[in-house]
């Protein structure tokens, strides 16, 4: 029973949230759909932080992709065999993942720490960062330290398999009983927070706003007489 509540009815219910909240915000709340900068009170620590972060995150997601999607037969079908996919999974997932910890950290820091950083945000804002360290932080131990600690296990037999369930709408929990701790917290902790997304800051990723980048501090607009 826990483990049809914990790896089919809950995944689902996040994956529920993540559909229909974004619509639901995106019809009701349009207009605090924004990053909610908080470059003019802190800019440096952002700058370094936000770009580790986002240079990480990018390719640990096409990593997710590719381990979690792409069934081992057809890796293999690619030419990639078992072992050239491990050293690529711990070596450059593990690489990428440090350098996402490292922006996390920073980010998490500066918002808690910098006092008119943490005043300006809102409950939502520290649930976001702190629960994105922790998914970051189980994910790189599981690659790092798990993988090594526990030998025997395979993701791509056990969570993989799972995962792919999910998505045609057969989910087989029982794939999830063995998995170590680590990763099941790494997995349970990701779908909260595709839950949580639609109603957190994290909706600007839809609309990549690179302006950022460059952007003035304030705008100034002529004023467009009749
Ligand atoms: C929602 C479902 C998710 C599943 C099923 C999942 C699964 C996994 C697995 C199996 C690994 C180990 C990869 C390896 O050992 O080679 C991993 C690693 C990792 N995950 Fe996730 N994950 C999920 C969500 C997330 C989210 C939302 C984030 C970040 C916001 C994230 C960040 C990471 C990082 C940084 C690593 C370590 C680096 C890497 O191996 O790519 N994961 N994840």
């Amino acid at each position: 029973m826990i483990d049809q509540l914990l790896w089919v009815i809950f995944p689902y219910v996040c994956m529920a949230f993540f559909v229909f909240g974004h619509f639901y915000r995106y019809k009701h709340d349009q207009f605090s759909w924004t990053a909610k900068s908080s470059e003019f009170i802190e800019k440096k620590q952002l700058m370094i932080g936000s770009l580790l972060f986002h240079i990480g995150i990018i390719p640990v997601i096409f990593g997710h992709i590719s381990g979690l999607g792409i069934p081992k037969e057809w890796m293999r079908a690619l030419g990639v065999n078992d072992h050239l996919y491990h050293i690529g999974a711990v070596y450059i997932g593990g690489f990428f993942g440090i350098v996402t910890l490292a922006g996390m950290l920073l980010l998490t820091t500066r918002r808690l720490a910098k006092h008119n950083v943490r005043k300006l945000s809102a409950t939502s804002d520290i649930i976001v960062n702190v629960l994105l360290l922790t998914i970051v932080f189980l994910g790189v131990y599981a690659t790092l330290v798990t993988n090594h600690a526990v030998p025997d296990f395979d993701y791509r037999q056990s969570i993989s398999v799972w995962f792919r369930g999910l998505l045609i709408f057969n989910p087989d929990a029982s794939l999830m009983t063995d998995v170590p701790l680590t990763f099941k917290m790494h997995v349970l902790f990701g779908f909260l927070i595709f839950g949580l997304w639609p109603f957190t800051r994290l909706v600007h990723v839809w609309s990549v706003p690179l302006n950022y980048v460059g952007r003035s501090y304030i705008l100034y607009r002529r004023h467009q007489r009749k």
